[in-house]
């Protein structure tokens, strides 16, 4: 199986980074091809609403550093987005990726992407009731059902910030449960 992991944190040893990278050691361990990307390395914008993507072009039309990522994505079976809790939401670098994935919509409003895939998303947050924030995840994988998607899975680490890292060992655990899940799945 192949997986692409999108870290949107701005913190090269943050939370997500952790979960994540821990997701993906496992998933390598258990013999699947995985691709890392910090976003926080890259220089993009969000979606300008040109809406060339739905007259005279398959793919976005802006050139920066998410052409690229957005042209092999439909190459991976398994997609993780990894971002911290901003204001209840995913962080700004998580969300102008998620918005020029527009481009993966025809102008009828069908799905580009080869059907099947399964969403993943890593979601620490600062705040330790679950129950705030729980809409996070649900909300956008509507949308990714909408692009074909098939299963989608989210970790969630609330109050990952706390000193006694309980939180974070449980995320972390989660993590490597989710990926073995996966992997034996496919
Ligand atoms: C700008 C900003 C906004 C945040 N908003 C929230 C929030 O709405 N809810 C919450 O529980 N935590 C919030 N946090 C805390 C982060 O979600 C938390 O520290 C998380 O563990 C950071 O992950 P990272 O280490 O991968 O960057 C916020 C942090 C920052 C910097």
């Amino acid at each position: 199986m192949k997986i692409l992991c999108l870290n949107g944190s701005p913190r090269k040893k943050g939370n997500t980074a952790k979960i994540a990278e821990r997701f993906c050691e496992t998933a390598e361990i258990l013999g699947n091809k995985v691709k890392i990307v910090a976003l926080r390395k890259l220089k993009y914008q969000g979606c300008i609403a040109c809406g060339a993507c739905k007259k005279k072009s398959e793919k976005c039309v802006l050139k920066d550093d998410l052409s690229d990522i957005l042209k092999k994505m439909d190459k991976y079976d398994v997609v993780v987005f990894g971002s911290p809790v901003y204001y209840g939401d995913l962080c700004s670098q998580m969300k102008a990726f998620i918005d020029r994935t527009y481009s993966y919509l025809t102008s009828d409003y069908k799905s580009r992407l080869t059907p099947g895939k399964t969403l993943v998303m890593i979601l620490p947050q600062g705040d330790t009731d679950e129950k705030h924030f729980a809409d996070i995840f649900p909300r956008y994988f509507e949308f990714f059902k909408w692009y074909g998607f098939k299963d989608g899975y989210s970790i969630r680490a609330c109050g990952a910030d706390e000193k006694d890292g309980k939180t974070m060992e449980k995320a972390l655990k989660e993590a490597e449960e989710l990926a073995a899940k996966i992997s034996m799945a496919k």
